[in-house]
């Protein structure tokens, strides 16, 4: 399956969220990169249908997806960034609840319900209230939810806010896992949720397209950008000011410096190979959470 997103663009009154978006996606895990209102829920609320463009076309194989109606509701799955839910509910009655509204089948749901229960992980709290659960277990859940309809494109908007370590890595297994035969588009503005699952990163700043590629191309066109320095503790400052330190360690007496630069900064600098975190930094030009 193909989805092309075509010259997308969202004005809200002055503001504009997305910007000419263009890009084309086929089975595989897509990680949606950027800082703060860069656009992401915009542009994917887009391509879940429950926001209209102001301009710009979403494709499916080529027919857009105005022509498939319904059909393209049914190829949707979406988490989004601001999932509710009712505190009373348990996950089972939830699931059911969810189940309804997309029209599903009782006796189909009922199975896929209890299959995508333990696909999550949460088959043993099916019982228990979701005002009980913790961050990790709701997320599980609104996974769940949104898998429901076995969707060939599903829509994960920072789903992996609120996490612990643990429950990332668990997290992170799960998209592996379900990635094989459908388009899986996760928004996140930490780099390690996407690191290793991720078949493409796309950053996006300012509602724009900064660049969409393999995280190991990514890492390479940072080859010589990336340096470290050793230096006296009072001089901290007057590195800070002429370049991007993105890392300070102590060492003894001195203090190691990683700094972002295009040319080698000092006689002593060392080349040292880029990681996601460096790239992000080069790019947004943020503080890393
Ligand atoms: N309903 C709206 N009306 C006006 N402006 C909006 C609306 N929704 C979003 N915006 C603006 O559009 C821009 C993009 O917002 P969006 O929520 O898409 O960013 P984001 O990348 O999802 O950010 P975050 O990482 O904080 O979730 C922001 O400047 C935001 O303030
Ligand atoms: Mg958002």
């Amino acid at each position: 399956m193909k989805l092309k997103i075509d010259n997308l663009t969202k004005k809200y009154s002055d503001k504009v969220a997305v910007k000419d978006f263009s890009i084309e996606m086929t089975e595989g895990v897509y990680g949606l990169l950027g800082p703060n209102g860069a656009g992401k829920t915009t542009l994917m609320r887009m391509i879940s249908d429950v926001l209209n463009p102001t301009s710009g076309k979403i494709l499916v194989d080529n027919i857009d997806k105005n022509d498939l109606g319904e059909n393209y509701r049914d190829l949707l799955g979406y988490l989004p960034q601001d999932m509710g839910y009712y505190k009373n509910f348990t996950a089972e009655r939830f699931l059911k609840y969810v189940a309804a509204l997309k029209d599903i089948d009782k006796k189909i749901a009922k199975k896929r319900i209890e299959e995508l229960l333990k696909v999550v992980g949460l088959i043993d709290h099916k019982n228990k209230k979701i005002g009980k659960f913790s961050g990790g277990m709701k997320q599980r859940l609104g996974i769940a939810q949104a898998l429901l309809n076995n969707p060939q494109i599903l829509i994960l908007d920072e789903p992996t806010s609120g996490l612990d370590p643990k429950e990332r890595i668990r997290f992170r297994n799960l998209i592996s896992d379900i990635s094989k035969d459908r388009i899986i588009i996760l928004s996140t503005h930490i780099v390690g949720d996407i690191e290793y699952i991720a078949k493409q990163v796309i950053l996006i700043k300012d509602g724009q397209l900064i660049k969409a590629s393999t995280g190991d191309i990514l890492l390479k066109e940072m080859q010589g950008k990336v340096w470290k320095v050793e230096v006296e503790e009072k001089d901290i400052v007057k590195y800070e000011e002429r370049y991007q330190v993105v890392n300070i360690m102590r060492k003894g007496d001195k203090v190691q410096l990683r700094i972002l630069t295009n040319h080698k900064p000092e006689e002593n600098a060392i080349d040292v190979e880029a990681n996601f975190e460096d790239m992000y930094m080069h790019y947004f030009n943020e503080k890393i959470e």
